[in-house]
C-alpha cells in the first residue's frame, strides 16, 4: 500500500442535470438534483483511497453543514484528515454545477474555507509529507500556498505530481521542481501559450512543458486517452471506449489512478494504463468523487479484457 499526500480542495458539487443549458434571465426546470462530495483534491484523494492508497488530505472546510458533511465522508473513506481543518468563518467551498445534454456543462466553484489554506498550515504537515511517497496537488488553492507546498515536497525528496486543474499560471521557478504534470488539453495550451487542436501539437506542447523544467508530462486527452512525454519517449495510451453518462470528475479519477500505481512502484506506462481504466470506470456513472471505483472493480476490468 502506498503512501500519498494531497494539499488540495474540498467543495460540495450541488448538480443540477438539465435538458440544455439556460440563458441569462431564464429559468429552467431541470430533470434531477444530486449533492455530493467535490473539489478536485478531495475527489482526488476519495480514487486514490477507494484504489488502495493510504491518502493523508491537507485542506480547509468550513464551520457549517457542508463542512460537517466533508468530514463525515472523508472519514467513510478512510482518510486520514489529521490536516483537514474546519474554518471558523469562511464557508465551505461549493460548486454550482449545470449538467445538458451530451455532458456539456457549466460550473461556478466558490472557493470558500479552500483560500484559506495557507503555508503555515503546509509546514504543519510537514511530517506527514515526509511520511509518504508522493505528494499530489492541484490548482484549487491559493496558489501561494499551492506553490509552497510544492516546493516543501520538494526539499523533502519526495515525487511531486502537479495536476495543473484549473488553468493558472504558475511562477517559472516552480516547474523545475515537478516531477509529473498532468494537464489536458485546455491547460496545456494555458501552461504553454501553444495550438493543441491536433496531437502533433500537443506533443510539442508537452514537450515546452518539459523545457520549462517539468520531468515527465502526461497529457490527459478525454476518451483518447493520455500521451506520455519523458526524456526517452513519446507514447499515447488509448483510452477505453466506454458509454460515457457523466465526464465531471474524470481527469481526478485519472490522477488518483496514476498516483495509486506510482506509489506501488509500477512504472509510469504501467501506471497510465491503470489510470485509464480508473477514469473510464468513473465516467460511467454520475457524480464525482461517489463515481470513483473500488480497486476491485478495476481488477475486474482486467479479468474481461484479459479474454
Ligand atoms: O474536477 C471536478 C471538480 O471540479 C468537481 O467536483 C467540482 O467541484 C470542481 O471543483
Ligand atoms: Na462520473
Amino acid at each position: 500500500m502506498g503512501k500519498v499526500a494531497i494539499l488540495g480542495s474540498y467543495v460540495v458539487d450541488l448538480a443540477s442535470l438539465v435538458d440544455r443549458l439556460p440563458i441569462p434571465g431564464e429559468t429552467l426546470l431541470g430533470s434531477r438534483f444530486m449533492i455530493g462530495p467535490g473539489g478536485k483534491g478531495s475527489n482526488q484523494a476519495i480514487a486514490a483511497g477507494r484504489l488502495g492508497s493510504e491518502v493523508f488530505m491537507i485542506g480547509r472546510v468550513g464551520n457549517d453543514f457542508f463542512g460537517q458533511m466533508a468530514i463525515d465522508n472523508f472519514r467513510r473513506e478512510g482518510i486520514n484528515i489529521d490536516h483537514v481543518a474546519i474554518d471558523p468563518i469562511s464557508e465551505t467551498g461549493t460548486a454550482q454545477i449545470l449538467v445538458g445534454q451530451d455532458s456539456e456543462n457549466m460550473i461556478v466553484v466558490v472557493p470558500g474555507a479552500n483560500s484559506k489554506v495557507e503555508i503555515e498550515h503546509v509546514n504543519n504537515a510537514r511530517a506527514v509529507i515526509q511520511g509518504t511517497d508522493i505528494f499530489l496537488t492541484q490548482f484549487e488553492l491559493g496558489m501561494k500556498t499551492v506553490e509552497y507546498g510544492i516546493e516543501t515536497a520538494f526539499n523533502l525528496k519526495k515525487l511531486v505530481i502537479v495536476n495543473p486543474a484549473p488553468a493558472q499560471p504558475l511562477t517559472r521557478e516552480i516547474f523545475p521542481l515537478v516531477s509529473i504534470m498532468t494537464p489536458n488539453e485546455t491547460e496545456l495550451q494555458s501552461l504553454t501559450n501553444m495550438p493543441v487542436d491536433e496531437i502533433e501539437q500537443v506533443e510539442k506542447a508537452a514537450k515546452a512543458l518539459r523545457n520549462l523544467g517539468v520531468d515527465q508530462v502526461v497529457v490527459t486527452l478525454g476518451r483518447k486517452g493520455a500521451l506520455l512525454v519523458n526524456e526517452s519517449t513519446v507514447q499515447h495510451s488509448v483510452g477505453l471506449s466506454v458509454n460515457a453518462v457523466d465526464t465531471t470528475g474524470a481527469g481526478d479519477a485519472f490522477n488518483g489512478g496514476l498516483v495509486t500505481a506510482l506509489a506501488e512502484g509500477k512504472h509510469i506506462k504501467e501506471a497510465i494504463v491503470f489510470a485509464n481504466k480508473v477514469a473510464a470506470l468513473s465516467v460511467q456513472r454520475h457524480g464525482t468523487a461517489p463515481s470513483m471505483p473500488l480497486r476491485s472493480e478495476v481488477e475486474s476490468l482486467d479479468h474481461i479484457s484479459n479474454k
